[in-house]
Formats: C-alpha cells, structure tokens, sequence
C-alpha cells in the first residue's frame, strides 16, 4: 500500500479544521440572529396587547341621553367637553388650551371656551377666536356603542380647526 505523505496529511488536516472552525461560526451566528429575534419579538407588544391598550383607553363618558343636542358636557376627569351638535353629533374636546396647556372654561353666556391663563378663547366647536393660541382645540375620536358614549382617551388628536368629520352620530 502507498503512503501518503506527510505534508498532504497535514494539509487535509488543516482544511477539515478551517471547515469546522467556519461551520461553528455559521452555526453561532444563526443562533444569535434567533436570540436576538426571539428577545425582540418577546420584548414588542403583540397584537392582543395593543388591543387590550386600546380598549383600556376607551371611556364610557355617560348614556347618550346624558348629552342634550346643543349642550356643553365637562369631564374633568377625563379632561374633554363633550360638545353635543345640535343635529345630534358627538365632539369631544380637549378642555387643554392649545397654547401653554392651562384648563379652558366653558362660558355659557358667551358661548365660549375662555383660557384663563392668557385670554385665548375657542368657539364651541374648539376653533380659535382669540389669540395667543395657535390652533384648535385638540379632540378625542367619539364611540357609541350600545347606547354608552365612549371615549378614546389615548388618541388625542391635534387639528388646525373643526371639521365635520370630527364630529360622531349615534347609528
Ligand atoms: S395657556 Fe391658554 S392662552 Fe396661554
């Protein structure tokens, strides 16, 4: 039988290393990009908890019998004006002045929001009369659901000024 020599034995050995020392670094990489994947797809909020968030934010504010056409409805502790339409509609305001962030006050007699910080007023469906503040009112989408107003208090949504659209009817 024919020997083979030493240094093609060597060489051979040598190679089998390189394939094995690159095949552990694949290997390692791949189980650090699932690590990695699998920390951040643990760590990111799923889909079930975004909708869980989403209705923890929703706010029954009252009955829609609660809101009389044309009236103006404080909830300081949601801190919104539900601004019920004459011809029926929901908009619930922001009671934050769009200025420097002071609490509005509804002036019945005036049919305004007053800014007691620094005189800026809002018309009732939260557009700026008067200066200093720089939009509207800002606003909350409304829902009505079984006869429950409801209201999403995590998306306060910032506007230039009122919109029909804005505005949410009970079906
Ligand atoms: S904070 Fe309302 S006018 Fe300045």
């Amino acid at each position: 039988m024919k020997k083979t020599p030493p240094d093609i034995n060597l060489n051979k050995k040598s190679e089998r290393r390189e394939f094995l020392k690159t095949a552990w670094k694949i290997l390692g990489l791949v189980a650090a990009t699932e690590l990695v994947f699998l920390t951040f797809n643990l760590l990111r909020p799923g889909k079930d908890q975004k909708k869980s968030k989403t209705a923890a934010n929703l706010k029954i504010i009252g009955n829609v019998e609660d809101f009389l056409p044309g009236s103006v409805t404080p909830d300081r502790v949601n801190k919104v004006y539900m601004v019920r339409q004459k011809d029926g509609g929901f908009l619930a305001l922001s009671l934050i002045c769009s200025h420097l962030g002071c609490s509005v006050l509804w002036n019945e007699e005036k049919k305004q929001f007053i800014c007691p910080c620094h005189s800026s007023a809002f018309d009732r469906l939260g557009n700026v009369i008067n200066s200093p503040a720089p939009r509207a009112l800002d606003y909350y989408p409304v829902t009505i659901e079984g006869g429950k107003v409801k209201i999403d208090t995590g998306q306060k949504i910032k506007r230039k000024k009122f919109d029909k659209n804005q505005v949410t009817y009970a079906i």
